[in-house]
């Protein structure tokens, strides 16, 4: 047994499930270079069997990514084994993760399919993809709600095939920490090969409890890899959340005695980016990357952080990549200055020609707003006009009229196909107007099933940032803008939602 926990993260696969948590590639492959910045250990891609985007995203961030493993998830059958290997070729590290769902609600209601044949799918599945990849890791779907014999059984003959990690999922979020971890050490002091894989938690957290169980999976019974999410994005309830789980055992290594690859100090960088591309906001309150998490508001907290900073404070702020809202750029900075910014942030574009929009965007910024915070700039390298390449919608500009006792009134101009249009409407209010004049020229006839608007700096002189997700035909799309005036960035985020609910992209379900 080794005393290096490896750290999997999830947050592109089973976080991007997530209703509405859906990403593009570009998306994707920032959030994975930013991954890799964190130093995890596994990054799973995408599940290249579910969809063409979802092959060309693990495709593109296997050919990209030189210093994490690079995992795509894949049914137990040769056809999903194939097309992992096919899209995991460029990665320097390359894991395949195929799964079946081993408990009896599952085998019978499910998969249809007798214990026996799920035993030998299960073995047949490991086997051909051991000829594919070295680095295999095996899931039973389900696994804490199996029979534990039968999962004895199986998992041995799938170690016996040649597994290399064996991954014990809590799919429903049905277990607490005592019996999760108990669960796991019982089957590894009962299977007799045990000892040639490592043991992975995978813990959902319905009842609040992923992160404790999957600590207790690693403390009780001994699992050394950690499966995760950044913000603990994730279906439902969510999955385990990284920046806990790491922080948990970084700050009590007395009690764990573990070792870990991850670089702290990119962990808010990595929340900020997850919440801003799948527009899902992290509660304040929320640990080690919530607004608050390192806030003391009561005076007695606030005299004894000042007199010592450990009365309070069991972790660093800056240690997770906290930053204080300071002014980092103005009006006179020059491109070398913004692009080393850029860098410090852990934000580094693609090519020359990204920079140059960038910083032409931030130029624009400051001649409207006299301070530039590390948030404007992270907002600026996330707007999709910077690092897309072409896209069908673009904003130009916008007028309206809102005065009280009178129906709002907006006109906005926008390109399509590079061409401009001009569009106007009525609303409740201005935003309404807006969004109403572009769907009247583009008559998408989706849903709107989120609108939010967050001040990046938190104050009336900061940009605001808006989040759109629309829904259409199965389909969910997020789009995100940010401008200091909140209508613009509201027409923003609904032409960036426009974009993706119209870009080319097929899926399937991801469970099978
Ligand atoms: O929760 C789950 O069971 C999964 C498996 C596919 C690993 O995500
Ligand atoms: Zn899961």
């Amino acid at each position: 047994m080794t005393d290096k926990l490896i750290i999997f993260d999830t947050t592109l696969r089973d976080g991007e499930q997530s209703p509405g948590a859906s990403m593009t590639k570009d998306e994707k492959l920032r959030i994975a270079r930013q991954l890799e910045r964190l130093r995890v250990d596994v990054i799973e891609a995408g599940f290249a069997a579910s969809s063409n985007g979802d092959f060309e995203a693990v495709q593109m961030i296997a050919n990209a990514i030189k210093d994490s493993t690079i995992c795509s998830l894949s049914r137990a059958n040769d056809r999903d084994i194939a097309r992992a290997a096919e899209a995991l070729k460029g990665a320097a590290s390359a894991r395949i993760h195929t799964f079946i769902a081993t408990s009896a609600l599952h085998m019978e209601k499910k998969l249809r399919m007798t214990p026996d044949q799920v035993f030998e799918q299960a073995k047949q599945a490991v086997r051909f993809a051991r000829n594919l990849v070295g680095d295999i890791e095996f899931s039973p779907e389900d696994g804490y709600r199996s029979d534990v014999d039968f999962l004895c059984r199986v998992l041995e003959g799938v170690i016996a095939e040649g597994a290399t990690t064996i991954n014990v999922p809590d799919t429903v979020g049905y277990a607490v920490p005592e019996l999760y971890g108990n669960f796991i050490r019982t089957l590894r002091e009962r299977i007799p090969n045990s000892d040639k894989a490592v043991w992975s938690v995978h813990c959902h957290n319905d009842l609040g409890m992923a992160v404790a169980n999957s600590l207790a999976g690693v403390k009780i019974g001994g699992a050394r890899q950690i499966e995760c999410t950044i913000n603990g994005l994730g279906e439902r309830a969510g999955n385990c959340s990284l920046e806990e789980v790491v922080m948990a055992v970084r700050t009590r290594r007395d009690y764990f005695g573990l070792e870990l690859g991850i670089d702290t100090q990119h962990i808010v960088a990595a929340s900020r980016m997850v919440s801003q591309t799948t527009g899902f906001v992290v509660q304040p309150n929320k640990a080690v990357v919530g607004a608050n998490a390192f806030a003391h508001a009561s005076g007695i907290h606030q005299d004894g952080v000042l007199k010592a900073r450990d009365t309070y404070e069991i972790m660093r702020a800056e240690d997770v990549g906290w930053t204080a809202n300071k002014i980092v750029l103005g009006k006179l900075s020059g491109r070398n200055a913004f692009k080393q910014r850029l860098q410090d942030l852990g934000a580094q574009l693609e090519s020359e020609a990204e920079i140059n929009t960038a910083f032409a965007k931030f130029k624009e910024l400051a001649d409207r707003k006299s301070e530039i915070f590390d948030e404007d700039i992270l907002a600026l390298v996330s707007d999709e006009s910077v690092t897309s390449e072409k896209e069908q919608y673009g904003f130009v500009s916008l007028a309206q009229h809102s005065e009280t006792g009178e129906r709002p009134q907006a006109t906005v101009v926008f390109t399509v196909d590079g061409k401009e249009v001009r569009s106007a409407s009525e609303g409740n209010g201005p935003v309404d107007a807006s969004l109403k004049a572009i769907e009247s020229h583009v008559k998408s006839g989706a849903e709107m099933v989120l609108y939010s608007v967050n001040a990046i700096s938190g104050s009336t002189e900061s940009q605001g940032e808006v989040t759109v997700r629309l829904q259409n035909s199965g389909r969910v799309v997020n789009g995100v803008g940010a401008d200091p005036d909140i209508i613009v960035a509201s027409a923003k985020a609904y032409l960036s939602a426009l974009n993706k609910l119209h870009s080319k992209a097929d899926r399937v379900a991801a469970q099978g």
